[in-house]
């Protein structure tokens, strides 16, 4: 492993992809390798322990292309087993990811403020303490959002009516007029900012925890002295645990150049 090896990026499925686009955007120069777990997902309805085991298997492989880190591009993987990976790859730094509540809440004004996640995030005591750290001032709702990780996968994102009324019942059982930001606290959920922007009243921040994630990365990197200094655009390479489905290379190059 060296300041040229590859960063290796996973997530359930696509999702993650809106986090591999920030952290190329944010150092082109380096190598990216991506890995879905498609065959698998979603994780958001399955337990802690097949996640975990999904998750040792990706960073096996990850560790056979000698990446220099890991980004977990998941937020329900983060919260079942980060733990667990820290432990294991000792040598690697591991960057995860939580729902960006603390971006919301960071105003002194009480804010109402709307997290979308998935199911396992929601009920997980990580997002629980999380929640509890910022309730004391602001007031929060949780909405987990299967649908839309479904609809990703199943290149569903085009369609737009399908798109809006799904986000439309989520949104139904809330007063938007009160809401101040919208957390999308599911990599996939990052895939719907135009329709949400479209949707949902002006003044309600959309926020999302990519930005942040890539800047931990690059941080974490420039600690270890493990940037890479050349100017020259850094490969991206996708894999997926549904190989030889061709649709979702398509499928991952559409949301990579969206
Ligand atoms: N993209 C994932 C997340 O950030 C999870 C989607 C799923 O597989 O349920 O939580």
């Amino acid at each position: 492993m060296n300041v040229n090896s590859p960063i290796g990026i996973f997530d359930s499925g696509m999702g993650g992809i809106s986090v591999l686009k920030q952290i190329h955007a944010l150092m082109p120069q380096e190598n990216l390798l991506y890995f879905g777990d498609s065959a698998y997902a979603p994780y958001g309805e399955k337990s802690r322990a097949e996640i975990t085991e999904r998750c040792y298997s990706i960073c096996e492989f990850f560790m056979r292309k000698k990446v220099k880190a890991i980004v977990i591009a998941c937020n329900t993987a983060t919260s079942a087993c980060v733990n667990e990976l820290r432990k294991r790859y000792l040598n690697i730094p591991i960057i995860g990811m939580e729902p960006a509540l603390k971006v919301a809440a960071d105003n002194e004004q009480q804010q109402h403020i709307l997290v979308l996640a998935t199911y396992f995030t929601l009920k997980e005591k990580k997002f629980a303490d999380l929640m509890a750290h910022c309730e004391k001032e602001h007031i929060i709702y949780k909405q987990p959002c299967p649908a839309l990780v479904h609809i990703v996968e199943e290149h569903k994102l085009q369609d737009e009516e399908l798109v809006k009324q799904t986000l439309r019942n989520y949104l139904a059982p809330y007063n938007l007029e009160e809401i101040n930001s919208i957390v999308l606290g599911c990599t996939h959920f990052v895939f719907y900012r135009k329709y949400l922007t479209e949707l949902l009243p002006k003044h309600i921040a959309i926020i999302d925890g990519n930005t942040g994630t890539a800047k931990q990365v690059k941080h974490l990197l420039e600690e270890r002295d493990l940037l890479k200094q050349t100017k020259d655009i850094g490969a991206i390479e996708i894999y997926n645990s549904l190989e030889d489905d061709k649709d979702i290379q398509d499928l991952a190059q559409e949301l990579l150049k969206g």
